[in-house]
């Protein structure tokens, strides 16, 4: 019915229809029982309420059954769950990487990629890493998700048995833009893994700039990407036009070296029309003059 794409789908899948199927039964019964009584019981037929009082029967029926209902869904799940727990020794290692917003791949030898290619049929070990706030690796059509949390790596494994494409998705409320913390999951043969992952770089060396930019939280506001979050993006930003408040007086200014240094030493001083003021706190002391040259040069790369 829906794409089971891993080892482990089928049994989470039977679970889940298991603890739907009983309580759609719940469902049913429960209506129709009601329903029943109410016109069994309605008043005109039974005027006067009576008190029944204990039932050993009714009481242990209604203890045994429910139990043996709960082991059942506990069973079904268990099934599913304990051979997830149960790592292979040869399975391939990728480093999952998260941030907001983005997920990073990263295979033996330090290649980095910004979407996972799996090999079909082979075992994987995914190490779950976060470098800010706890996010959520979920990748619907494998029916697995774990938790990626700062400071402690997590793992999770899986055989993936269906070639195609899959969303990765984060399943952790992690800030303004969680809904677009989006990724793929591509499954291929052995050959076109082989393939690919020859091809991908080493893992990017960071330019200077954009790792000051990081290291003082600057992407909390601005996007490297275009999208506009609390401020502008710095994607394109170089080199622009913009309508800018000083004082109140409305005027154009051209994003240049000078525009960049004052909006990091005075934020408040050209504020971006629209834009509200006193947001950004001033980097007076905090980030060099040699850096803002750094972060400048950045800029100017990512138009
Ligand atoms: Cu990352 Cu939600």
């Amino acid at each position: 019915m829906f794409t089971e794409a891993s080892n482990f789908a089928g049994g989470v899948d039977l679970a889940f229809v298991v603890i739907l199927g009983i309580g759609f039964i719940f469902l049913v019964g429960i209506t129709t029982v009601m329903i029943w009584f109410v016109i069994k019981y309605r008043r005109s037929k039974h005027p006067k309420a009576e008190q029944i009082k204990d039932n050993t029967t009714l009481e242990i029926t209604w203890t045994l059954i429910p139990v043996a209902i709960v082991l059942l869904m506990f069973y079904y799940g268990f099934i599913a769950f304990r051979p997830q727990r149960n790592f292979p020794t040869d399975a391939m290692n990728v480093t999952v990487v998260s941030k907001m917003w983005a997920w990073s791949f990263i295979y033996p030898g330090d290649k980095e990629s910004d979407i996972l290619v799996l090999p079909v049929n082979k075992a994987v070990v995914l190490n779950l890493t976060s470098l800010d706030v706890i996010h959520s690796f979920y990748v619907p059509a494998f029916r697995q998700k774990e938790d990626c949390v700062p400071g402690k790596v997590n793992r999770m494994w899986f055989i993936p048995t269906m070639i195609g494409e899959y969303n990765v998705l984060c399943a952790e409320y992690c800030g303004m833009n969680h809904s677009y913390m989006e990724s793929k999951v591509r499954v291929v043969s052995a050959e076109e893994y082989q393939k690919w992952n020859d091809a991908i770089p080493n893992k990017a060396v960071e330019p200077e700039g954009l790792a000051i930019i990081k290291k003082n939280g600057c992407t909390g506001c601005h996007s490297l990407d275009g999208l506009k979050l609390v401020s502008s993006s710095f994607k394109g930003l170089y080199g622009k036009e913009s309508t800018v408040l000083t004082d109140g007086r409305e005027h154009t200014v051209k994003v240049d070296d000078e525009y960049i240094r004052t909006s990091i030493m005075e934020p408040d001083r050209d504020v971006v029309k629209g834009l509200p003021k006193g947001v950004m706190k001033s980097y007076k002391g905090i980030i060099k003059d040699s850096d803002v040259a750094k972060i400048t040069d950045y800029l100017k790369s990512i138009k």
